[in-house]
């Protein structure tokens, strides 16, 4: 759907992107994940034209962006600024209906829409005539995303979007993000500087160091393939959760002892995160879960278990 190829970016003497090139299929997931000044920024706004490459090519859905007019180019990409840049003198229903203007919908439209969305985010109809600082920062953040999806573009490019909320609202606001039905559909380039929320979104990363990337590749390959010890260091603080966020049941599987199969309160499949599954045993204060594999091979494990399992597949990583 997206494929960059050999893309820079120079201002003056600061090589700002250097000769990076990925790919991003259809309904995938991408972090472009890096400390401050690594060139996220840059790359997300050549992806949208509104920073020009000094060189380098960018096709999306195969046609090559820099040969198509910026606007039309934009029609079919939402975008969330750093910082979730909304106007200040519109209110959350003008800025959600920016894009809608433009394209001349009429006003039943806009307002169904506006509305439609405003649900799914769980936004209260009250604040559709607040200006933005009468907003909470994870309010903001949540009419950044409803503006950026009102026209339901296929590739949504992020920006930091959820970078200014604490710890518990961000959380809440990715456990949302994960199940909201319209993202599921779309081609999605994220930036973030935060590990944790890389690992917990993405379905791939690329970890960017001074304009280049580093290494592209799953959560599970960057923590225990890492090409080299910038990547390593990089993934080095709160690795236990990196790697409980990176497996799946379905990684685990060959360790799990096979069972009778029994009644449990919790059933998942094999493609559940390790994560989201330690946490069903917490909030559903199960003893046991079941899980289905395909042709509806059936385990039922116990907490235990389960953690035998990941550190068995952890020592055959860590042997290979
Ligand atoms: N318009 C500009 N003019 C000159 N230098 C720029 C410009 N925009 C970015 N840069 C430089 O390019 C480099 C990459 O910037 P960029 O904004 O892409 O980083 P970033 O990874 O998004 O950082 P952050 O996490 O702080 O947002 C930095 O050194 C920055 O100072
Ligand atoms: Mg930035």
């Amino acid at each position: 759907m997206i494929k960059v190829e050999d893309l820079s970016k120079s201002f003056g003497k600061i090589k700002a992107v250097d000769h990076i090139s990925f790919q991003v299929k259809e309904r995938e997931n991408l972090i472009l994940l890096g400390t401050s000044g690594c060139g996220k920024t840059t790359t997300l706004k050549m992806l949208n034209r509104l920073i020009e490459p000094t060189s380098g090519k960018i096709f999306i859905n195969g046609e090559n962006i820099l040969m198509q007019p910026p606007e039309i180019l934009r029609r079919g990409i939402g975008y969330v600024l750093q910082n979730n840049g909304l106007f200040p003198h519109y209110t959350v229903a003008e800025n959600i209906a920016i894009v809608p203007q433009l394209l001349r919908w009429d006003r039943k439209r806009i307002e169904n829409r506006v509305s439609e969305l405003l649900e799914k985010l769980h936004l209260d109809t009250t604040y559709l005539n607040a200006y933005p600082n009468e907003l909470s920062g994870g309010q903001q953040q949540r009419v950044g995303l409803a503006r950026a999806l009102v026209a339901d573009p296929p590739v949504l490019l992020m920006d930091e979007p959820f970078g200014a909320l604490d710890n518990v609202t961000r959380s809440k606001i990715h456990a949302e993000f994960k199940a909201l039905d319209e993202l599921k559909r779309k081609t999605i380039i994220m930036v973030t500087h935060d590990v944790q929320e890389a690992f917990e979104l993405g379905d791939r990363i690329c970890l960017m160091d001074k304009g280049r990337i580093i290494q592209n590749g799953t959560p599970a390959e960057l923590l225990f393939n890492p090409v080299n010890s910038f990547v390593k260091d990089f993934l080095k603080e709160q690795r236990l959760q990196l790697e409980f966020k990176a497996l799946h049941l379905i990684d685990i599987w060959d360790w799990l002892p096979t069972s009778k199969k029994r009644e449990t309160k919790l059933n998942l499949m094999s493609d559940t995160g390790l994560w989201e599954s330690l946490e069903g045993f917490k909030f559903t204060n199960s003893e046991e879960i079941s899980i289905s594999h395909q042709n509806n091979e059936i385990k039922t494990v116990g907490f235990e278990q389960l953690m035998a399992a990941f550190y068995q597949y952890k020592k055959q990583q860590t042997h290979e």
